[in-house]
């Protein structure tokens, strides 16, 4: 589907860790500087992991963010703090955002804002993570990315969280900011969950 890039419309980069989420945004963003058009761009607080002021790619590539703690400082900044509304904005991380994010999405891109999104359609259970299921169903452009399985180099769409070396329990929290030590990309077949009940 071609998109017509003047009117609003929602995009969501997806896939697993290592998969180049963050740098396809970033290189969206990027495209969208050099046409010299505003974009606004945030990402949760929570994600701490590189920068507090920047996102940052896992290969190190970096722009500045406006960080906030919920769609409600999303909604309030672009209300708030410019004076129109900007031609793009974009979120990353967005699989941590409450399900107000999705409404906000909507309305913008309503209203001729280009919305571009990045988050982990999985979570480390192999689960559907947060509002992501939504906003995949609600957009108009998906862009699924792969990694490469840390394992046997297949192709990786999920990803394995490690607590000490082993395989982390179902019932582990959610939420686990990290990377390179606690995370791997696995595919299908080498993705362990241990104590997961059905194996769906
Ligand atoms: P990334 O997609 O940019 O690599 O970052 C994903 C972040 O999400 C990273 O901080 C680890 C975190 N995370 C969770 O909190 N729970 C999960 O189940 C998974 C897979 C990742
Ligand atoms: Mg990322």
């Amino acid at each position: 589907m071609e998109l017509e890039f003047n009117k609003g419309f929602i995009e969501v980069i997806c896939g697993s860790m290592y998969a180049g989420k963050t740098e396809e945004l970033l290189r969206r963003i990027r495209r969208i500087q050099y046409a010299k058009k505003d974009c606004i761009v945030f990402k949760p607080k929570i994600d701490n992991r590189y920068s507090a002021t920047e996102v940052v790619s896992h290969n190190n590539t970096r722009i500045t963010s406006i960080n906030v703690s919920n769609s409600c400082d999303i909604r309030n900044y672009i209300y708030n703090e410019v004076k129109e509304l900007p031609y793009a904005i974009a979120i990353d991380e967005v699989q941590f955002f409450d399900s107000g994010v999705i409404s906000l999405c909507e309305e913008l891109a309503d209203n001729g804002v280009r919305v571009i999104c990045a988050g982990l359609d999985l979570d480390f259970r192999g689960e559907p993570f947060g509002v992501m299921p939504e906003l995949l169903a609600r957009c108009e452009k998906v862009t699924k990315l792969n990694a490469i399985c840390q394992k046997c180099g297949g192709i990786a769409t999920r990803t394995q969280r490690l607590i000490n070396g082993s395989p982390a329990y179902y019932e582990d929290d959610v939420i686990l900011v990290g990377a390179k030590e606690q995370y791997e990309a696995r595919c299908r077949h080498c993705h362990e969950v241990p104590r997961r009940k059905s194996n769906g």
